[in-house]
């Protein structure tokens, strides 16, 4: 089946369904909510979702916890309510994907069950081991939310690897039939009609022979024997060649500590598996690879993130284009300002949607919410930031140990989406399963909606104007300025036109930077997030954008 690459003109929007809008008043997030909801979506010029995982799961982590990949989670609606949203989604000109989350399943999946009492055929289907001679555990790995990642089967007598929670135990892909339950998994899915998947910490699937020990890595201890592992790219290639190259679908690869180099090997559109890939480089702009370990923010390096992959995977492979998602708190609140909240959070939008790549745009993002932070620890939900929060940081006071989450839990941006200022946000008419940030009656849709100058309507232009510009899906990608620690300034120019992408992180006001070879008064100002622009200085967060049509 030919590969039209349909994803190359989109934008597309994730879903995190829990909180985006509950249909039934039961207090969580629905697909009745999401059907309510696909108009809001086309309006702001979406063209395709991405649903984090909706399936039955007992949801230890939000549903990264998959008892039944087959399946809707019925308090999500069920099966009935998912073929409305696909087919209102497909209405409309949408697409849809899907999670798949393969590394591992629920250990309420039938699988695990089967295999902890050792029933063929799944006895081989997760990674078993039995302590070391001395009793210790099988290795020194950590898992990347609760501790090690070995815990204990009473029933099976061994222990059980899981890179994640206690409830999430990594399934066994060297067994070719696992491989062939995952296959199974994307035909089912594909043949109902669905575009893609979004693949879960895919480049954790191959662990290296042996399981040995890591002396390398100070924390998340075994990573370096099990991300991009021995065998990931002919596990790929399998599920390519017998399932995914039957289809005109979209694969987008989540994977942790990546290169741009490194992510050709996966998406090279000759030589790759896959189509694009989530990399975590654009999140660690204030911190030293994860959220836990905060550092100032600091422009170049999120500029560095940006262009290193502009210019990697030019000509070669295709970007997908982020700035939040479910996994990290706010940027607004991060690489924004609350201060100059509204500039910023349009700011934000321009300096990544006018690069070249398919954008996506996390729920509430384009309402600029800002970071969640609970006045009590046991108001969160997440199963990393409470385990972080009772193993870690003990001897501080509470008071430090709060702000330690406000700024580093997934949880800050897992609240509620904001639709009004009606009670609950408008999320629910029940008691929502996670508070909603306070400032909904400031930060709310309802209200920015009737505001042409609010974030949401910005959004809107900002990626009605990009559809409209062939520079952007097509052109050529320059940075300028590259070490000013308070300007991104970037130009995107194809056979007709040419932009030039100017952005403020700064909190005060500053000379105009202008690139030579640009002569700013014979371009066209198409965009920029105040009333007006000054002639000579940027204004605090300022973004503008200039189009020459040649
Ligand atoms: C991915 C998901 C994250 C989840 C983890 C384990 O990183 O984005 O939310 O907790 O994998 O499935
Ligand atoms: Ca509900």
């Amino acid at each position: 089946m030919e590969k039209t690459r349909w994803y190359k003109d989109m934008v597309f929007y994730q879903i995190w369904p829990r909180s985006f809008k509950d249909g039934n008043g039961d207090g969580m997030g629905d697909l009745w909510g999401v059907y309510e909801k696909l108009d809001y979506l086309k309006e702001l010029g979406i063209d395709g979702i991405w649903f984090s995982p909706i399936y039955p799961s007992p949801g230890a982590d939000c549903g990264y916890d998959i008892s039944d990949y087959m399946d809707i989670a019925p308090e999500f609606g069920g099966m009935e309510a998912f073929r409305k949203v696909l087919d209102g989604v497909h209405r409309r000109g949408m697409k849809l994907i899907m999670d798949l989350v393969v590394n591992h399943t629920s250990d309420e999946h039938e699988w695990f069950q089967k295999s902890r009492q050792r029933i063929d055929p799944y006895t081989d289907y997760y990674i078993w081991r039995p302590a070391k001679a001395d009793g210790s555990l099988p290795n020194n790995w950590d898992s990347n939310f609760e501790g090690k990642a070995w815990t204990y089967d009473e029933v099976r007598g061994e222990y059980y690897l899981h890179l994640f929670a206690v409830k999430q135990p990594d399934l066994n892909m060297d067994n070719p039939l696992v491989r062939e339950e995952v296959k199974k998994i994307l035909r089912f899915w594909l043949d109902m009609g669905v575009d893609g998947f979004r693949e879960d910490v895919i480049t954790y699937i191959s662990k290296k022979e042996g399981l040995p020990d890591d002396h390398l890595f100070p924390i998340y201890k075994g990573m370096p024997n099990y991300n991009h592992g021995p065998h990931i790219h002919e596990y790929l290639a399998e599920f390519k060649r017998d399932v995914l190259d039957h289809y005109d679908c979209m694969t987008l690869a989540e994977a942790p500590l990546v290169s741009p180099k490194l992510a050709l090997r996966y998406i090279d559109e000759e030589t790759g598996q896959m189509d694009m890939m989530i990399q975590f480089q654009c999140q660690c702009a204030d911190c030293l690879f994860t959220d836990y370990l905060p550092t100032p923010f600091f422009l170049p390096r999120l500029k560095r993130a940006f262009t290193s992959w502009q210019q990697g995977l030019e000509g070669r492979a295709w970007n997908m284009l982020y700035l939040e998602n479910h996994d990290h708190p706010r940027i607004v609140t991060r690489y924004g300002s609350e201060e100059f909240w509204s500039e910023s959070a349009k700011m934000l939008a321009v300096s990544y949607l006018f690069q070249k790549g398919t954008p996506f745009v996390y729920q509430g993002q384009e309402l600029g919410m800002t970071n969640w932070r609970p006045e009590r620890a046991d108001m969160y939900r997440d199963v990393q930031t409470l385990w972080q929060y009772t193993h870690s940081a003990l001897n501080k006071t509470e008071e430090q140990r709060l702000k330690r989450l406000w700024r580093s839990s997934r949880d800050g941006a897992r609240s509620p989406v904001q639709w009004s200022s009606e009670e609950n946000a408008g999320f629910t008419t029940g008691e929502p399963w996670m508070a909603v940030n306070p400032n909904y009656k400031r930060i709310n849709a309802a209200d920015q909606e009737k505001d042409p100058a609010s974030v949401l309507n910005f959004y809107r232009r900002a990626i009605a104007l990009r559809k409209r510009l062939s520079a952007v899906r097509h052109g050529d990608y320059r940075e300028y300025f590259p070490l000013s620690p308070d300007v991104y300034v970037y130009a995107r120019e194809d056979e007709r036109q040419k932009l030039l992408v100017i952005c403020s992180f700064a909190k005060k006001t500053l000379a105009l930077p202008v690139p030579e070879g640009f002569d700013i008064d014979s371009g066209r100002l198409v965009l920029l997030n105040y009333p007006k622009a000054k002639k000579h200085f940027l204004q605090p967060y300022e973004a503008r954008v200039y189009l020459w049509e040649k």
